[in-house]
């Protein structure tokens, strides 16, 4: 089957299984319509060929932890975005203090859904969205950051975490456990090229927000994506779902040229 298949395939699947499983229309609000749908993606690509409820559970749950980190993003004392993914952000559509609520369950609900799995799967999330990922990113964020150390401390722990964590899951999830190390580094890789990358699409609209093009300049900040995409490249070779890996790498870095 082509890699484009089989990942629409899946996608197809998850959406099936968001909407069956998740109903509250708060809850629903900030999650349709679909984004790039890319920690699921991740999480497929490192359990590929196995394909299991478990599979489907942590994909829901760790997409759940995103939506949730965007619904406080965009909140008027964070990024004050009134729009995401070309509608009004949850605070717009109810208010600011909802928006907190709908953040607080949807991360709750995440938390809820992946016990189902067990407690580890539940401990790697958790570890991704509070001070060592998540949480503690959006903070040096908040506070601001200035050399290249502190913006990869800061991309590290607001995007890398979740998305390596996604990985780790679809790893354990598939009994690919001897596969963990060569895993961390490249779903690490890819976390770096995709924060690297949003940054050089938002650098002329990110106002006061943190962003590594304001520190290094456009040519250097292509160079560190361009070296992440290679190894992340490199390191995909080692994993049964190489193909669908190769494909989030080439519309990670394409989003660059495509300007989206
Ligand atoms: C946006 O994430 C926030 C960052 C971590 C930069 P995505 O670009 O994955 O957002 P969606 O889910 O596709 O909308
Ligand atoms: C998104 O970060 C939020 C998290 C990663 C938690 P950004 O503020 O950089 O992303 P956009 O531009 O709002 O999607
Ligand atoms: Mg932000
Ligand atoms: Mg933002």
């Amino acid at each position: 089957m082509k890699v484009e298949e089989e990942i629409g395939r899946f996608l197809r699947k998850f959406e099936e299984y968001l909407q069956e499983s998740i109903k509250d229309p708060y809850l629903l609000y900030p999650l349709l319509p679909a984004g790039k749908r890319i920690r699921p993606l991740l999480l497929f690509s490192a359990s590929y060929p196995v394909m299991k409820e478990d599979v489907m559970t942590l994909a829901l749950a760790v997409e759940l932890i995103h939506s949730s980190s965007l619904v406080h993003d965009d909140l008027p004392f964070v990024d004050n975005s009134p729009l995401r993914r070309g509608k009004p952000s949850t605070h717009i559509k109810y208010t600011p203090g909802i928006a907190v609520m709908v953040g607080d369950a949807l991360m709750s609900e995440a938390f809820f859904i992946a016990s189902r799995v067990g407690a580890e799967a539940v401990a790697v999330l958790a570890d991704a969205a509070g001070m060592n990922g998540i949480a503690g990113g959006q903070i040096l964020d908040l506070k601001g950051a200035t050399t290249l150390e502190e913006i990869e401390t800061l991309h590290y722990r607001k995007t890398v975490k979740l998305m390596e964590a996604s990985f780790i899951l679809g790893l354990m999830v598939s009994e690919k456990r001897n596969l963990m190390d060569r895993g961390r580094e490249l779903s690490r890789s890819i976390g770096f090229l995709f924060q690297v990358v949003d940054d050089i699409l938002d650098e002329a609209t990110c106002g006061d927000e943190p962003n590594i093009v304001k520190v290094i300049g456009r040519e250097k900040a292509l160079k560190v994506a361009e070296m992440h995409y290679n190894r992340a490249v490199e390191l995909s070779e080692e994993f049964e779902g190489r193909e669908i890996i190769k494909w989030l790498i080439k519309s990670t870095m394409e989003r660059v040229s495509s300007r989206g």
